[in-house]
C-alpha cells in the first residue's frame, strides 16, 4: 500500500465529501447537527491555512487542514481560543488548529492518519504556530492523541456540537 500526502485539489473534493459522510456513521466525527451535506461543503473550509489529501492506490482516502486560530474578541466561539491561549500561553495569532482529520474506515490503523498529522504539524511548524485541536472524547483519536503527546487544556460546548455529543476536549501540543 503505498500512500501519498499532497496538497488538497478541489478536484478532491467530491470523492473527500464521500469518505467523510462514508465513516461519520461509526465515528461520529463530525459531531454536528446537521451533517453539512454535501460533505464535501465541510472538507473545504474557508480561511484554512493550508489542507491536504492522503492518496492510497491514487483515491484520495483522507484529509487534514491547519487553520488559523481567531483573536477570542473577535470570534463567535471564543472559549477554544481561550482554552488553547491560555494552554500554550501564546496570542491566537502564534497559534494553529489541526482539524478537518479523518481517513476512510477501510484504511484506518495502516499510517494514513498518523502521515497526515506529521504533514501537518510540520507545515505548522515551518510556520512558527503552536500546535491546538479540539475533540470528542468518545472516538479513538483521543487516545491516539494522548500518546503522541497531546494534553488537555479544558472543555466546552461550542455551539455547532451536537446535542446529544458530550463536550469537545481542547487540546494542544506543548512546545520542546
Ligand atoms: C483519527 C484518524 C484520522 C486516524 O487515522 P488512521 O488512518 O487510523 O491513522 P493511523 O493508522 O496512522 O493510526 C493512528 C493511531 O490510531 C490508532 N488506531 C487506528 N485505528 C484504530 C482503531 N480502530 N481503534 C483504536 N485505535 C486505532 C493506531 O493504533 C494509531 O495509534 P499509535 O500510533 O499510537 O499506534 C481516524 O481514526 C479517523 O478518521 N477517525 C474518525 C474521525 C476523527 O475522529 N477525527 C479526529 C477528529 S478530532
Amino acid at each position: 500500500m503505498t500512500i501519498t500526502i499532497r496538497p488538497r485539489r478541489d478536484d478532491d473534493l467530491p470523492a473527500l465529501g464521500h469518505v467523510l459522510v462514508e465513516q461519520q456513521p461509526a465515528s461520529g466525527y463530525p459531531h454536528r447537527d446537521p451533517l453539512p451535506m454535501p460533505g464535501a461543503d465541510f472538507v473545504a473550509r474557508a480561511g484554512a491555512l493550508a489542507a491536504w489529501t492522503a492518496e492510497v492506490d491514487g483515491e484520495p482516502v483522507g484529509h487534514i487542514a491547519i487553520l488559523p486560530v481567531r483573536d477570542p474578541a473577535a470570534s463567535g466561539e471564543p472559549e477554544l481560543a481561550r482554552l488553547w491561549m491560555a494552554g500554550h500561553d501564546l496570542p491566537a495569532e502564534r497559534l494553529g488548529e489541526v482539524g478537518v482529520y479523518f481517513t476512510a474506515t477501510h484504511v484506518r490503523g495502516r499510517g494514513v492518519g498518523a502521515a497526515l498529522m506529521r504533514t501537518a504539524l510540520d507545515e505548522l511548524a515551518a510556520r512558527a504556530l503552536a500546535p491546538c485541536l479540539d475533540v470528542i472524547p468518545t472516538g479513538t483519536a483521543v487516545d491516539y492523541y494522548r500518546r503522541s503527546g497531546w494534553v488537555e487544556v479544558g472543555g466546552t460546548r461550542p455551539s455547532w456540537l451536537a446535542a446529544d455529543a458530550p463536550d469537545v476536549i481542547a487540546m494542544i501540543l506543548p512546545r520542546d
